[in-house]
């Protein structure tokens, strides 16, 4: 049976200075699953992240985090199974050295030094921040952070990957290195994938399923294809489906009728969908 990794059971989360940022939230996410939880500025998604990774404790409400209540006993060994990137860089780095920076979680974590020093050199290969060693990490540039807190994740080797915002101040082609970095983690293991982001075009390339947070309650859950045709949701949460979903939505309604019935989510659905299109048509022309 596929275990339950994420149940956040009817949440209100209130601020200290009395701002409720999270009112009656239910989330779940199984094992092996990939979520994006949508929101405009202020929808409480990063609160809601904290929430998961027992930073936060619920006002009211249940978080039970791969089968641990997030309570004090537990945090450790919650922290040091999700990781957690976040969404401001300059809240997750704060020693000398990036080398310092990686290493300290994983010294926590009580490895060896020899596994502590691999584990590093690979983290800082796959981000591509190799060299970058001694630098301090408030000299990185603001893409470099990012990158920098993706590796002290990866390092980690976690059973959940939570990531806030993580395309935020990536040029393309770092963009697109970290969706494939994304597939391929989650193809390769167990891994459960969380990502918080209002970045709509980035989500059908690393998601299945989607939560819509709005001033602090779901408005919306379910599979893309759903949640991205739910046209009145995306209007009232201030989002827009991918700009892909969009043209086929816009080529449909100035045609008059459906041409491509199922509305794509990306680049690759579209071109498929397009070529059957042209397939069906060449066979009533020509037939
Ligand atoms: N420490 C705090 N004290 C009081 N209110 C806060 C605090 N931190 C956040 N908030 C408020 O809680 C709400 C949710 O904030 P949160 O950071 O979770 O939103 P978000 O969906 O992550 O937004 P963004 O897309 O801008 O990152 C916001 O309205 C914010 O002003
Ligand atoms: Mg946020």
């Amino acid at each position: 049976m596929t275990e339950m990794v994420i149940d956040v059971k009817d949440v209100r989360y209130v601020y200290p200075d009395g701002f409720v940022a999270l009112d009656g939230v239910n989330v779940r996410v199984l094992e092996g699953e990939r979520v994006a939880i949508l929101g405009s500025n202020g929808a409480g998604k990063s609160t809601l992240l904290m929430l998961i990774d027992g930073l936060f404790k619920p006002s009211k409400g249940a978080v039970q985090v791969l089968g641990m209540p997030t309570d004090d006993e537990n945090f450790h060994e919650i922290r040091s199974r999700i990781g957690f990137v976040f969404q401001d860089p300059d809240d997750q780095l704060f020693c000398p050295t990036l080398w310092d920076d990686i290493t300290f979680g994983l010294l926590n974590m009580g490895l060896y030094d020899d596994e502590v020093v691999r584990r590093t050199k690979d983290a800082l290969r796959i981000v591509g921040l190799e060299g970058y060693e001694e630098k301090a990490p408030h000299h990185l540039s603001v893409g470099e952070k990012k990158k920098a807190t993706i590796a002290i994740v990866l390092a980690m080797k976690p059973d959940v990957l939570i990531l806030d915002e993580p395309t935020a101040n990536l040029d393309p082609k770092s963009r697109v290195g970290l969706i494939r970095l994304i597939n391929r983690l989650h193809e390769g293991g167990e891994i459960t994938l969380v990502v918080a982001t209002h970045d709509v075009d980035f989500v059908p390339m690393v998601a299945d399923r989607a939560y819509v947070l709005d001033k602090g309650k779901v408005l919306a859950e379910g599979y893309l294809e759903d949640v991205f045709s739910n046209f009145k949701v995306m209007e009232e949460t201030g989002l827009e489906p991918p700009t892909i979903t969009r043209l086929f939505k816009l080529l449909n309604r100035s045609i008059g009728r459906e041409v491509i019935q199922s509305l794509p989510l990306t680049v690759e659905q579209a071109l498929y969908e397009i070529r059957q299109y042209l397939v069906v048509r060449s066979k009533i022309v020509d037939p």
